[in-house]
């Protein structure tokens, strides 16, 4: 982390979890947990049926909700999908973009998600973009350049004041659910080697403005060694952030 520079932000990605009332009663649970932790951004991306209870419930908390994903038209024949229009007019402020699940097994790729950040952008949103290298690509040593091209591609075309409302999540696949975390250093040097392409994309002064986040197993144990990095501005955060303990304790670390 580097609070003198960028703020720090640890979200909780729930995934396909809770019900409207599971939420409510997560919420009510973790909010005396984080109340007052204010040195970072608080935030629980739900699924969409779940997003106006969990909102309802953090009303007055330091806590935000936001969505998982938004599509990239603003209406029309895409059965499923929920514009940035359609989150915002619920009060939505924050969504997770280019996930690796939705990468894998929706089949979005650097395009849609480079479109789908770009329609939350003009919505007003402010972007959790994700990123990161597959198992092979990080054994094949390629790992700077996956993410270096992610980096790039999804960022084509957005300004340098559009970027203020873009945060950056890396995520190592291979880390994601599998209860296998990158170390510290594995963490800092691939969240560093993107600060550098988008210092290359946008300049140094802006780069070190952007906040990148690590995700993949993070947890009560790992988190405050891998946020004392000073490349990794926070966590999202999946499986821990299911237990108000948990996450908590993350959201402490970053203190
Ligand atoms: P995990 O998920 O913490 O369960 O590994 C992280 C994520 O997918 O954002």
């Amino acid at each position: 982390m580097n609070p003198a520079k960028r703020r720090t932000v640890i979200a909780g990605n729930w995934k396909m979890n809770f019900t409207p009332a599971q939420a409510k009663e997560f919420i009510k649970n973790v909010t005396p947990l984080v109340a007052g932790k204010d040195n970072c951004d608080i935030i629980f991306c739900a699924p969409y049926v779940t997003i106006a209870a969990a909102m309802e419930a953090a009303e007055g908390t330091n806590i935000k909700i936001g969505a998982e994903n938004v599509h990239f038209a603003p209406k029309g024949a895409y059965t499923g999908e929920v514009s940035a229009e359609m989150l915002r007019a619920i009060g939505v402020e924050y969504v997770i973009v280019g996930h690796s699940e939705r990468r894998q097994y929706f089949a979005e790729t650097d395009e849609t998600v480079n479109l789908r950040t770009k329609a939350a952008l003009a919505a007003g949103m402010k972007v959790i973009l994700c990123l990161g290298e597959v198992k092979e690509e990080r054994l094949a040593g390629i790992t700077d350049e996956v993410v270096g091209m992610q980096t790039k591609l999804d960022l084509a075309g957005i300004t340098a004041e559009e970027l203020k409302n873009v945060i950056i999540a890396y995520e190592p696949v291979w880390a994601i659910g599998t209860g296998l975390t990158a170390t510290p250093e594995q963490a800092q040097e691939t969240c560093a080697v993107i600060r550098k392409v988008v210092a290359g994309l946008y300049g140094e002064e802006v780069a070190e403005g952007v906040t990148i986040q690590y995700g993949g197993s993070m947890n009560d144990a790992n988190a405050a060694e891998l946020l004392a990095k000073p490349d990794v501005d926070g966590g999202l955060i999946g499986g821990a952030s299911l237990v108000p303990e948990k996450f908590a304790a993350i959201v402490e670390a970053a203190q």
